[in-house]
């Protein structure tokens, strides 16, 4: 018995098999053609390329995989969230789909903000209006290209629009829809209210479902395309956050994770949804039915480090300079990174700051600048620590993942600033594992996801704080929490 999960990111989609342990048996990716800027600021893709894309890993991937061949029971669906796919009533694609980094929408959340109230908006959907939200998008249609909105009859995300490619149905699950601004989040519902001071109908959202329940049956046509027998469930899946969460074992009040890819998400799992009236941390419910989960991003993690080694190391890998980094006492003799090389989300939600060194000396050499990346975006990742523990969000266990979680210097660093023991798993196999778990929930292989992780996932390494780097990094915290005030002044 095999289980398939599709992730459809943004610069590729991939599909990972696994069997009945939750162990895996292939996996296969294909890239997307880039996103598409024609002004500054948008982010277009199209989602034919994410279908395409989607029938090449997916054969790929059963072809990669070992004899004999099993059967798939069943498929899972994850991918880049928010993105706005608009359909009119046959089904085709109207436009291209606007994506989750386009910035574009500023005054369509300005204009919802002051319809709904920004109070009320967070009581409603338990999140403020971001230019990163589906509805903030679909208000920009509404605006700029009338003609198109009128025409429209369904809108999907862009994994749902993969889904609808496979099975015929419009569909999404309770966690992506979190990430569109027209959920009750709270009730895990579709909110009439937003809905209608948006002047979006109702009948062109997409059926809701919780992540782990089947919605949908591979079609006919897609089982030609695919070499999936016609017929197998669909579950409804979540979006990269709630899958890659699942692929962690990040389903228990308490458990958090700490990601550092290209940004840095710090994720926890809820028993209720916790809103912070700010709007700083994303309120969303969790891909486990009757839970939820907070998260908070900085936006230049992983790529701090990047732009370190190629803007002045290049051609240097990443063991050699961790390696020299490794030789300077926590806190970098004073020097210290503010990574807003991209403005910053969590907690300053501030697109406009920018990075900065700070505390330079003639005492400090190339690896005195490495080290205070690595601190640096600890910290930042720290500020949403930080606010969880203001707004009482409980924190009992830490997993590292991505690329801060590769190297020994980097979980030690993190271990220290977040003054929390943290594990890093045996294996990370990032989204599209946690959907092909969703899928073998789905189809009966584990009772739910919490049975399924606990066979699927097994921790590799627990690292616990050094003492001296803890107490090291408790004043380095509070003195660097001082460079965003200071920074936001230099307009
Ligand atoms: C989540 C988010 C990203 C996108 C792209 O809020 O913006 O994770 O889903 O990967």
């Amino acid at each position: 018995m095999w289980f398939l999960g599709m992730d459809v990111g943004t610069s590729g989609t991939r599909a990972v098999l696994i069997d009945e342990q939750g162990r895996v048996v292939s996996s296969a990716s294909e890239e997307h053609a880039p996103f598409r800027t024609p002004h500054p600021g948008w982010a277009e893709q199209d989602p034919e390329d994410w279908w395409r894309a989607a029938l090449i890993a997916i054969r790929a991937a059963i072809a990669a995989a070992p004899e004999p061949k099993q059967q798939i029971y069943g498929v899972g669906l994850t991918g880049q969230m928010h993105g706005a796919v608009l359909l009119d009533k046959d089904g085709i694609v109207l436009r291209p789909s606007l994506i989750w980094c386009d910035t574009r929408t500023q005054p369509q959340c300005d204009w919802l903000t002051a319809e709904i109230g920004y109070d009320r908006l967070i009581e409603l959907t338990c999140n403020p209006a971001l230019p990163n939200f589906t509805l903030t998008k679909l208000l920009w249609v509404k605006e700029h290209e009338p003609e198109i909105f009128a025409r429209t009859a369904h809108i999907l995300c862009p994994k749902d629009y993969v889904r609808f490619r496979l099975t015929g149905a419009y569909a999404i699950d309770v966690q992506e829809a979190s990430g569109t601004l027209l959920l009750d989040v709270t009730n895990r519902r579709w909110s009439s209210e937003v809905a209608s001071a948006a002047g979006i109908p109702e009948s062109w959202l997409p059926e809701l479902f919780e992540s782990p329940e089947v919605c949908a049956n591979i079609s006919p046509d897609a089982a030609e395309l695919t070499g999936i027998t016609a017929g197998i469930p669909v579950v409804a899946g979540a979006g990269d956050q709630g899958a890659g969460a699942v692929g962690m074992g990040i389903l228990q009040p308490g458990s958090v994770s700490a990601t550092i890819g290209t940004s840095g998400v710090v994720f926890a799992a809820t028993a209720s949804p916790i809103k912070d009236p700010k709007g700083r941390l994303h309120t969303f419910c969790h891909a486990v039915p009757g839970r939820w989960h907070v998260m908070g991003v900085t936006q230049s993690a992983g790529l701090s480090f990047r732009w370190l080694k190629e803007t002045f190391f290049s051609g240097q890998d990443y063991d050699k300079l961790t390696a020299g980094a490794a030789a300077v006492a926590p806190g970098s003799d004073g020097l210290e990174w503010a990574p807003y090389l991209l403005g910053e989300r969590t907690p300053h939600l501030d697109p406009e700051v920018r990075a900065a060194f700070t505390g330079i000396s003639t005492t400090h050499n190339a690896s005195h600048f490495v080290r205070s990346v690595l601190e640096g975006v600890a910290y930042s990742l720290q500020d949403t620590f930080s606010l969880f523990a203001q707004l009482g969000i409980p924190v009992s266990g830490i997993r590292l993942g991505g690329g801060g979680a590769r190297g020994p210097l980097w979980r030690q660093i993190q271990a220290g600033v977040y003054g929390h023991a943290v594990e890093v798993l045996t294996a990370e196999e990032g989204g599209a594992f946690g959907a092909a778990l969703m899928a073998g929930v789905g189809a009966g292989a584990w009772s739910d996801l919490d049975a399924a992780c606990a066979q699927a996932i097994t921790v590799a390494e627990r690292i616990a704080p050094d003492p001296a780097w803890q107490a090291a990094y408790a004043a380095g915290y509070n003195h660097w929490r001082k460079l965003y005030p200071a920074l936001a002044t230099l307009r």
